[in-house]
């Protein structure tokens, strides 16, 4: 039988033929689009994102890529321009991922403003905004969850469950749209980046993943897009997580090794602040997250805090 044209075969031809001539008119789409124009490009369905970066393989162009949920800040800012040093083109996707929201977090009061963030984006040098919809990314029927067990039942788990199932699945859905050499994210959310890790090392991603340090505010507060959420009179609250941070790390430098001791003493500091709710401190491994209760090494001390009704989080490493 082989060699012989089976009679179905002249259809299927005729169908290639028309993908490879629509195949050809993404490719000249992509290239007048992003290669032969210094301008960034926004980029909005996931067809079209898959064409550009087939093409981009093909010319042997290295991609960085920062994941966002859009609303942009300093913080955002500068994942995006240590992404252009290290590599040929920066890929920056904004998404507000539905799923990695709670039922009773409220997604459409989080913050947006494409128009804003494309024009921070385009003065950090970007190449390319993926800004896809959720129906593209969660098509009716949709079936399929990446889950980091272990390292994700601790921490911003406890009170978000769900949460970062909902942040692998994106991520791994972006990874595999932007096939990216590189990618970006902020210790900000030191626990996402080491379930990111961990996502990338198990399930063989050919992806070097950079963490990057926290931008702050003048006063220490970690910038956020959640910050705009604040009162005048929170705002300045807000300070406090910071301030407790690095309270405990002069605690440590001056000798003190005792987990709960330094817990407690950032637990006082906290609720001087009236506005101020702990959701938790906690004093982990960098690398496992499991709680220390004698410090040695390099530890992460993690905080949330609720100021009013916003939820923060912050921490620092400290090294003895
Ligand atoms: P988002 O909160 O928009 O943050 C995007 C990236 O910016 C994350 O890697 C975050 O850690 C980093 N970032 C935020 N604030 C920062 C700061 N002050 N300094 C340094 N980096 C900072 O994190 C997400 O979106 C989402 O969970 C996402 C990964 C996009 C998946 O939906």
């Amino acid at each position: 039988m082989r060699g012989r044209k089976a009679p179905e075969a002249i259809p299927k031809v005729a169908r290639n033929a028309a993908t490879k001539q629509s195949k050809k008119r993404l490719l000249r789409f992509a290239r007048n689009d992003a290669l032969e124009n210094d301008n960034m490009k926004i980029i909005d369905t996931i067809p079209r994102m898959s064409t550009l970066v087939k093409m981009l393989k093909k010319e042997g162009k290295s991609i960085g890529f920062v994941p966002t949920m859009g609303y942009l800040h300093e913080g955002h800012l500068s994942l995006f321009k240590t992404a252009k040093k290290h590599t040929d083109l920066v890929v920056v996707s904004i998404f507000v991922n539905p799923i990695q929201f709670g039922p009773k977090e409220d997604i459409d009061k989080y913050p947006r403003d494409f128009k804003r963030d494309e024009e921070l984006s385009r003065s950090a040098g970007v190449d390319v905004i993926f800004y896809p919809s959720e129906k593209d990314m969660y098509p009716e029927n949709y079936k399929t969850f990446v889950f980091v067990e272990g390292l994700t039942e601790t921490l911003c788990g406890i009170s978000r469950p769900g949460h970062f199932k909902g942040v692998t699945t994106v991520v791994a859905k972006l990874f595999n749209i932007v096939r990216p050499d590189m990618a970006y994210f902020g210790q900000k959310d030191a626990q996402q980046a080491v379930i990111i890790k961990k996502m990338v090392k198990d399930l063989n991603m050919d992806i070097d993943v950079k963490v990057l340090g926290i931008v702050r505010e003048k006063d220490g507060l970690a910038m956020s897009s959640r910050n705009v959420y604040l009162s005048p009179d929170e705002r300045k609250d807000a300070a406090i997580l910071y301030k407790s941070l690095t309270k405990a790390e002069s605690l440590i430098k001056a000798g003190e090794r005792e987990t709960k001791k330094i817990t407690k003493m950032m637990e006082e500091t906290i609720q001087k602040t009236p506005t101020a709710k702990i959701d938790y401190i906690s004093i982990v491994d960098t690398g496992n997250l499991k709680d220390v209760n004698v410090i040695s090494g390099e530890i992460l001390i993690a905080l949330a805090v609720f100021i009013g009704k916003t939820r923060l989080i912050d921490n620092i490493i400290v090294k003895v």
